[in-house]
């Protein structure tokens, strides 16, 4: 099961995304993560990086495309993987096609978080981030529930950080749906409900039919 979730931010990418990693058993490959653990390493990249996601702009598609060519070699990524975060542009998008070709994959589902911006504005600013394993809660949540960390607010979730971060998503991602549309894959769920009732939604998109139901092994 190879899944792209698609879109704003703070349309919810991540939180489903820990569901469906949950459900189906497959890595869940987020791009801002990888990014936030090369910063938080003090990596080269980390330091090329975190003045670029600090400011909500986005980090060279020769960059990303790499990192993502080494990711999706890895053996964890065989029985499928969900992305998140990429492709953010049509350059990648076209990468990724090439890299799918080589890797003899193909997608299985395009999920469309639609969210109005007024919405994306007021999840954002009071989203909380667990510093250790990067699972994202709702304002006043006390600490992480996987591993009781205290939780943290985002450098990119500061006001000023956050208009770019949808400028730049509605110039440079919105084209990357198109790139999708055609081939017939995109699903496109109302993002407005509870996190429960969405990801009954995106399992729906997925499977045909299916419960919301976590695996237990
Ligand atoms: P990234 O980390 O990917 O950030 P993003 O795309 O801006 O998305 P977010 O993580 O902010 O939102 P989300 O959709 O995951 O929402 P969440 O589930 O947390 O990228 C960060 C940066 O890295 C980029 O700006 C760029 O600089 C760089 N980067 C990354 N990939 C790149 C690439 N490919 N190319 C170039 N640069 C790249 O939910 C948000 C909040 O809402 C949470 O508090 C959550 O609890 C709450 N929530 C979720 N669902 C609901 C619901 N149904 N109802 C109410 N609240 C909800
Ligand atoms: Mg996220």
């Amino acid at each position: 099961m190879n899944l792209v979730l698609y879109g704003a931010p703070g349309s919810g990418k991540g939180t489903q995304a820990n569901m469906l990693r949950d459900h189906f058993g497959i890595p869940h490959i987020a791009t801002g993560d990888m990014l936030r653990a090369e910063i938080q390493a003090g990596t080269p990249l980390g330091q090329k990086a975190q003045p670029i996601l600090a400011a909500g702009h986005y980090v060279s598609d020769d960059i990303m495309i790499g990192m993502i060519r080494n990711r999706l070699r890895r053996p964890d990524c065989e029985p499928g993987f969900i992305m998140d975060g990429f492709p953010r542009t049509v350059p990648q998008a076209e990468a990724l096609d090439l890299l799918m070709g080589e890797l003899e994959k193909r997608f299985d589902r395009v999920i469309y978080l639609k969210v109005d911006v007024d919405e994306l504005l007021h999840r954002l600013s009071g989203r909380l981030v667990c510093p250790t394993c990067q699972r994202t809660y709702p304002p006043a949540t006390a600490a992480c529930a996987a591993d009781g960390s205290e939780l943290v607010q985002r450098e990119d979730d500061k006001p000023e950080a956050v208009k770019p971060r949808i400028e730049i998503y509605l110039e440079k991602t919105v084209p990357v749906l198109d790139h999708y549309r055609g081939g017939g894959l995109v699903s496109e769920i109302d993002g407005r409900g509870t996190i429960d009732e969405i990801s009954l939604q995106i399992l729906t998109a997925v499977n045909g039919s299916a419960t919301p139901t976590r695996r237990t092994a």
